[in-house]
């Protein structure tokens, strides 16, 4: 079918109290693991394309291929661009036909992140494709950073609250203890905050840097509210592992259809755990 829009995804996954997974794509084979696990598992999912994605396969491409991917499955599809930076970004990933664009204004001022959403929104909303927002900053498991600089990065409720009424947006990506990349030990997410901020707001609550998060913690964020799960780095891990284990055991090889193969199953396996942990399964 179609892409679909990321919009009735989470309205469906809100209904029904569980979330979409969004998995980050930069080729050819991740989108094939991506799909092949979703259909297995008979899932929604959604494929999303970071900046180093769209500067390491073109905009083009990733579009091309997710649309092929798409129209060749019965499972609903969203293609959505992860952490746009700039309002021409969002509008060139909508022309290129993705269903869902964020906007990621978090290193603004509120009211500048509120005011650079809504130009997005305005754009995005006449032609039915949906807008992420992130309010709080989700920084990466590398940053170097104090412990009150790390409080004072998680999403206040009120200021959430307050983002919402000023835009309207569709999707909203909060920073509770996650971060991106591999985690130094186990990251600790502060579900009070979460809680707080699911009682002031009622649009879909997006969680990044999942990779590497407790089982038992993505699930509780669930039950409060988290309607789609980022998941990047695990895919990375997988993908190598894949490769690794093949030249490890037949260093001559060079085929790459016989590295590249295997690597995407490797993939492929923990997209669909991932799928049955956020309870998406069975919901295409
Ligand atoms: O949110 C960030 C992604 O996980 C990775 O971004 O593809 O630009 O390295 P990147
Ligand atoms: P991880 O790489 O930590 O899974 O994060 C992915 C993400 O949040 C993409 O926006
Ligand atoms: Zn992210």
């Amino acid at each position: 079918m179609p892409l679909v829009p990321v919009k009735e995804l989470l309205q469906k996954a809100e209904a029904g109290g569980y979330a979409v997974g969004a998995f980050n794509c930069n080729n050819m084979e991740i989108i094939q693991a991506i799909i092949e696990a979703a259909e297995k598992e008979k899932a929604p999912v959604i494929v999303q394309a970071s900046q180093g994605a769209i500067k390491y396969a073109g905009l083009e491409y990733i579009t091309a291929l997710t649309k092929v991917a798409a129209e060749n499955t019965f499972i609903p599809v969203g293609l959505h661009l992860d952490h746009g930076t700039s309002f021409e970004q969002t509008v060139q990933c909508i022309r290129h036909g993705f269903t869902s664009v964020m906007i990621d204004g978090s290193k603004l001022p509120l009211e500048e992140n509120i005011a650079l959403t809504n130009r997005v929104l305005a754009v995005a909303r006449a032609v039915g494709v949906s807008v992420e927002a992130e309010i709080g900053k989700i920084g990466g498991t590398e940053d170097d950073i104090t412990v009150s600089e790390w409080e004072a990065s998680l999403t206040d409720p009120e200021e959430a609250k307050h983002f919402v009424e000023a835009t309207g947006v569709d999707a909203l990506a909060i920073a509770i203890g996650t971060a991106h990349g591999q985690y130094k030990g186990t990251p600790k997410l502060d579900f009070d905050r979460l809680q707080k901020i699911k009682a002031l707001i009622n649009i879909p609550i997006v969680l990044h840097g999942s990779s590497g998060v407790p089982d038992e913690a993505i699930t509780r964020a669930i039950q409060l509210g988290v309607r789609k799960v980022n998941i990047d780095t695990n895919l990375r891990e997988a993908f190598v592992a894949g490769v690794r284990e093949v030249l490890e055991k037949d260093p001559k090889q060079i085929d790459p259809r016989k590295i590249l193969g295997p690597a995407k199953n490797k993939m492929s396996e923990v997209i669909r755990e991932k799928i049955r942990l956020f309870g998406s399964a069975g919901k295409a």
